[in-house]
Parts: structure tokens; sequence; C-alpha cells
């Protein structure tokens, strides 16, 4: 055993969620470059400020992919069989996919999360406002194979992936979940996505730096997590937020720097860090309309449709499955 499974073995710590936090941040802060993965942004708190973010004056992609699923909404609809199985891949807030279910002939929705609590109480108000829509809740890991409920067996079937999360996935991992989503929707899937598009920087820069400083606490809410669950002595005054963009790699990067030299510890193990020292915490990727449609087509989709703002800032499209 190493010195850090050592110290994970005497930790005690509650539940396997949190042993695998854990594991993974213990690992990930051992790198070098240090990282921390954005999937641990989504406790209550992050999700809160996530939500903020997409309200925020600077953060263009929600009101803008939001005006294209508005403005093309009957264009979309022509792609969208009757009575077809829409599957939104991640359950957010309901605001995207109201629209759809308002313009296309959708005859169930299975929305696909792994919480289970908050795709209850998604799949209620929809239930609500929708009476007649069958609703099929999966409390599932959206990027790992996962079987559709036996009711839409023989429906047409159409995947939703709304909010460019697309963006925070590496490439490779983001050509691994349009193959599993190819495979779960099966021949004849679709697949309605949206894709934030490459841009000036200063646009990017304004859109993960927000004058608020709201994007900065939802970066730094990682470390909270750590404190809280694992124990961990971070001192948040002592760590910045920077977002900048990589442009040979297309991607916002986010960035908690270490304003000091300083030493944190969590479960036993000590992290040394130097002043101006990062842990890289994400990376949102954006597309040209042309690499996201090679993407597509090297992941076993055909692309048949994208619509765009006016100002070219986001992108929708519309997939096939490849025969
Ligand atoms: C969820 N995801 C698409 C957001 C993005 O823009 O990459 C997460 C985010 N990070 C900072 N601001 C928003």
């Amino acid at each position: 055993m190493n010195v850090h499974a050592t110290a994970l073995a005497d930790a005690h710590l509650p539940d396997e969620q949190t042993s695998v936090f854990a594991r993974d941040a213990i690992g990930d802060l051992s790198q070098r470059p240090k990282r921390l993965s954005p999937k641990y942004f989504y406790d209550t708190t992050g999700s809160e400020l996530f939500e903020a973010i997409t309200r925020l004056p600077e953060y263009y992609p929600t009101r803008t992919e939001l005006s294209i699923l508005r403005d093309r909404g009957d264009e979309i609809a022509a792609f969208v069989p009757n009575e077809t199985a829409l599957v939104e891949f991640g359950a957010g807030a309901t605001t995207k996919v109201r629209l759809l279910l308002e313009n296309c002939a959708i005859g169930a929705y299975v929305p696909v999360d792994i919480s289970g609590d908050f795709l209850k109480g998604q799949a209620e108000t929809l239930r609500q406002d929708f009476p007649r829509l069958a609703v099929y809740p999966v409390a599932a890991d959206f990027t790992a194979p996962f079987p559709l409920p036996p009711a839409i067996a023989g429906l047409p079937k159409v995947g939703f992936f709304p909010g460019s999360t697309l963006g925070n996935f590496e490439p490779h991992e983001a050509c691994a979940f349009l193959r599993s989503a190819r495979d779960i929707l099966g021949a004849g899937g679709r697949m309605v996505i949206g894709v934030d598009l490459e841009k000036d920087e200063r646009v990017l820069h304004d859109a993960y730096n927000d004058a608020a400083g709201v994007t900065a606490r939802f970066n730094l809410n990682v470390l909270v997590r750590i404190n809280r669950e694992l124990g961990g002595n971070f001192d948040l005054s002592a760590f910045t937020h920077r977002a900048i963009y990589n442009r040979e790699r297309h991607r916002i990067e986010m960035h908690l720097i270490s304003r000091k030299s300083q030493t944190v510890r969590m479960l036993g193990t000590s992290f040394s860090f130097r002043a101006g020292e990062s842990i890289h915490t994400e990376n949102s990727y954006k597309y040209s309309l042309e690499r996201f449609a090679a993407l597509a087509r090297g992941s076993g989709w055909t692309p048949l449709k994208s619509w765009t703002d006016a100002a070219g800032l986001f992108s929708v499209h519309v997939l096939a499955a490849s025969d």
C-alpha cells in the first residue's frame, strides 16, 4: 500500500461517493501540474452558483442557446419524428427541454441524471405542466452505457444534450460519449446538441472572468467541498480564480492559483504549493462548425443541419445515427 492508500484506508469516510472523491482529489493533487475534476463543482452550492452564472450578463451561452431553440423551434421540430421518445443526457433546469416539448411531437420524455432526487423533482414539475406526457426518469451516469426504459422500446428516439456540456469533455471523451449515445439511441436515432463556438477571445475571457466574481466562487467551491467533505484545510483567501483562453487547444481553462508558497493538508496527506502554482480545474472546449461536424462524423453520427444565432456565438445541431 502506498502512503496515499494508507491515509485513505485510515480515513473512515461516510460513504462510497466520498471515498471516490477522496481518491480522485488526492490522486489529482499529486499530479504535475496539479488538477481537480470539474465534476466536483456540482454539489448543491455549486449547482446554485452555476445557475447564477447562466444569468450573468457576460455568460452568453445559456441565453443564446435558448434564443436559437425558441427562434428555430419549428425548423428543429421538422427533424423530430412523431411520438418521439426524447432522451435528455444530464437533467438541469427544465427551461430548454420545455421549448422542445412545446414545439415537437414528443410522446415520452426520459431525463437521465446521476442525481435521482433531482430527477424526481424535475419529472414532477414537467408532469404537472404536460399532463399527457409520459415521463420515465433514469438515474444513471449518462457518460456510460445504460438501458432505456422498456416502455419506449417501440418509439423513435432523439437524444438531447444542450448547454455545450460536451465542451467540458476532452476531445477523446467527447467522441466516446457521442459513440455511447449512438449505441444507446440505436439505429434511426437522432440527436439535438448545443455546442459553444470559437469567437473573439475577449468575449470568452469576460464570460469566464465575470465582474461580479460568481465564476470565481464556483471555481473556489471545489476547495470548500474538500474542506468540508474531506477534512481539508485550504485557506480560500490564499487561492485566486483565473480563466484563460488556450488558442492552440481551442479551450477556456479554469485554474486556481496559489497566492503564496503554502502547504495544505487533507486526510493525512500534505500538498505543497509554490507561489503562483496552479490547480487546473476545468476545460471548456470551443468548436468551429466544421470541427464539430468532423467530431460527429468520426463518432458514428451524420450532421443533418445546424443553426447559430446572428452573432455566431453558439450553435445547435441535429445529427442522425450513421448506418
Ligand atoms: C457546464 N459547462 C458547459 C459550463 C461551461 O461554460 O463550460 C461550466 C462553466 N464553467 C465556468 N462557467 C461555466
